[in-house]
């Protein structure tokens, strides 16, 4: 009788266990579910907004400007310092000579870059954070933001393996459609990391990882919960 108590109790706390794990696996899912997309394309859309609440045009959303914002940040990565102070300056010929390579931007194509930001934090934040504690958090940025030379806008964001993340937005003024054309019929080199706006590629950076996995951990637990449950049930009809 002691023996069957026993294992009955064994029985139910490791179904509740296996019910919290489940459970807690379909909450992550469903919060990361939310964060579903791109966020560079989040912040273009962001940057648009808060420049037509002004009246001011909207942006193009350049893939080409994206791409060499992403590898701006790439390049600036380990560059972020414990209060969120991006230390870092990449010469301007980088653009020309190793970002717009490197993207597969068309070099004929190239125009000139009118404004950028950049911002570095110890966390992933949300786009909309982003944009307002860390890339437009003074007067000075939101006049950049509100340049009416602009027509085009790109940004590029990634995690470093320290943990801090990185986002840059790159302005230009350059004909839409006609400037930092990525060769590939705008489709580009594809890059490893991070994510960028307008990008035909799906973003595989910073968030979009443990998304991954946690959908890959989430499919095994899955699998073996059902498989048990699957056997028990054999068991129950034996
Ligand atoms: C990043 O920081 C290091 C150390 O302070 C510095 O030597 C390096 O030039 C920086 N990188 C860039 C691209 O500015
Ligand atoms: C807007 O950007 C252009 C090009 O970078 C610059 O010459 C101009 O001074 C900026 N205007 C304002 C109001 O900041
Ligand atoms: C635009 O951005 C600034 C700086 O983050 C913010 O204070 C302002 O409320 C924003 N405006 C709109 C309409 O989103
Ligand atoms: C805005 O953020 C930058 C770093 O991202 C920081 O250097 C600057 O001091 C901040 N400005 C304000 C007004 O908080
Ligand atoms: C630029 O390209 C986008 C996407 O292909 C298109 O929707 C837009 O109308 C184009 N704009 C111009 C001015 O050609």
């Amino acid at each position: 009788m002691m023996m069957v108590v026993k294992k009955k109790k064994h029985y139910f706390r490791c179904c509740e266990w296996k019910w919290i794990v489940l459970c807690q696996l379909l909450l992550a899912n469903a919060v990361c579910a939310s964060h579903h997309g791109n966020p560079a394309n989040d912040l273009v859309d962001i940057i648009n907004k808060n420049r037509t609440a002004q009246k001011l045009p909207e942006l193009n959303d350049s893939p080409g400007l994206g791409c060499m914002a992403l590898q701006y940040v790439e390049l600036c990565k380990d560059n972020c310092t414990s209060n969120g102070v991006v230390n870092c300056k990449p010469p301007e010929d980088d653009f020309t000579e190793v970002f717009g390579p490197n993207c597969g931007v068309e070099l004929p194509t190239f125009g000139t870059i009118t404004g950028h930001v950049v911002g570095c934090q110890a966390k992933y934040l949300e786009p909309s954070l982003a944009f307002s504690h860390v890339l437009v958090n003074d007067s000075k940025a939101l006049s950049l933001i509100r340049n009416k030379s602009h027509t085009e806008v790109g940004v590029g964001l990634v995690g470093a393996r320290k943990g801090s993340f990185f986002w840059c937005i790159l302005f230009s003024d350059g004909q839409t459609n006609s400037t930092f054309v990525l060769e590939d019929n705008g489709e580009g080199i594809k890059q490893k990391t991070g994510c960028f706006s307008g990008s035909t590629f799906p973003c595989s950076g910073g968030h979009r990882i443990p998304v991954f996995l946690n959908n890959f951990m989430t499919m095994v637990l899955l699998n073996i919960f059902l498989l048990q449950h699957l056997y028990q049930t054999w068991f129950v009809m034996m």
